[in-house]
């Protein structure tokens, strides 16, 4: 089975054209565009990532850095990948610490880059945790709520607290030159576990259930002020969150690169894997002015996968020439 499992998900992985650079981080992630292009959508920004220091974050930070972000903040709690990953990215990128669960650490950091750079453009709220595969977690006549407020405090208070400080920061000081729907950007990751259920443990789930509500919550608030709040659900994307929750899952019978493989294999979309690169674009176009009427929005980058079900019909189909 696991064989079977490997080949076709390789098999696929081959066929998919590979659209950009490889960088160096778990099971091949991907998480590098090829190219700048010549005037950046984000040019002369400053954005906070929190989370910025490994997979979705980091890679939205290097694409922000790519389509011209002045200063992208890694706010984080892993202070050694942090640095490692300002480093690696560069002049425009620097590291602060940060917990998001505590949000005098969140308020910190956001006052540290308005003191440094300014002012804030672009927050995005990517810090997350999956917390433990365990029947406390998966199934509900055993929650364990030590551990769901476990998850719910960095997922969703954490999430909270970077829109209050961010929303702070963008409505004491809207940027200069401010246009319509240029007071600020703010981005959360929801996820698709936060669309259907199943797909996620009990914490997991409903913690990315509720950044959906959030953001239009918060939407629906700042829109008045021309900050704009949206959220992006990606589908699986083997950062070492993901690759680390699937080997737990397959009890390590695959080692990082088949695990990666694996997780590239399970989309539904013909000729594409979902990469970290394809969510750092997402977060581009929604931090940028190409989305400057989108508020309130939860931009689903899933291949469809969410989008329908089929039917288990009990006899054979052709599919349609
Ligand atoms: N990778 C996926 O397939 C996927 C899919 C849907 C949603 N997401 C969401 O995307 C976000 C990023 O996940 P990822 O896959 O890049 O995982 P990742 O583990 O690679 O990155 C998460 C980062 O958040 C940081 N972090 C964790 N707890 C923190 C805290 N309390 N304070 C500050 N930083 C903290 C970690 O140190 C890490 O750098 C998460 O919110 C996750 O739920 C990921």
């Amino acid at each position: 089975m696991m064989h079977r499992l490997v080949a076709e998900a390789t098999r696929r992985s081959r066929a998919a054209p590979a659209t950009m650079a490889t960088g160096g981080a778990a099971g091949g992630e991907r998480w590098m565009s090829s190219a700048a292009g010549s005037k950046g959508r984000l040019e002369g920004k400053i954005a906070l990532i929190t989370g910025g220091a490994s997979g979705l974050g980091k890679a939205a930070a290097h694409e922000f850095i790519q389509e011209g972000a002045q200063a992208v903040v890694l706010a984080d709690i892993n202070s050694k990948l942090g640095l490692q990953t300002a480093h690696e990215l560069g002049p425009n990128a620097h590291f602060v610490h940060c917990d998001v669960a505590a949000e005098d650490s969140v308020a910190a950091a956001v006052d540290a880059a308005v003191a440094r750079h300014g002012r804030l453009d672009v927050m995005l709220n990517s810090a997350g945790v999956v917390g433990p595969l365990s029947p406390g977690t998966s199934q509900i006549a055993s929650l364990d709520f030590a551990q769901f407020d476990a998850v719910m405090s960095v997922n969703v208070r954490g999430t909270l607290a970077g829109i209050k400080h961010a929303a702070r920061a963008m409505l004491q000081a809207p940027a200069p030159d401010a246009g319509a729907g240029a007071g600020g950007s703010i981005l959360c990751m929801a996820s698709i576990s936060g669309i259907l259920g199943g797909l996620g443990t009990y914490p997991y789930s409903v913690s990315k259930f509720a950044i959906a509500g959030i953001v239009k919550a918060a939407a629906a608030e700042l829109s008045r002020h021309g900050v704009r709040v949206n959220c992006i659900s990606p589908y699986a994307v083997p950062t070492p969150m993901v690759v680390d929750q699937f080997s737990a899952m397959l009890g390590g019978a695959a080692d990082e690169a088949q695990v990666a493989a694996i997780i590239r294999g399970l989309g539904e979309l013909k000729g594409a894997t979902c990469e970290a690169v394809d969510i750092a674009r997402a977060a581009v176009y929604l931090a940028s002015d190409d989305a400057k009427y989108v508020s309130g929005h939860n931009l689903v980058v899933d291949g469809g996968f969410t989008s329908y079900k089929r039917m288990n019909l009990p006899f054979p189909t052709k599919p349609h020439e």
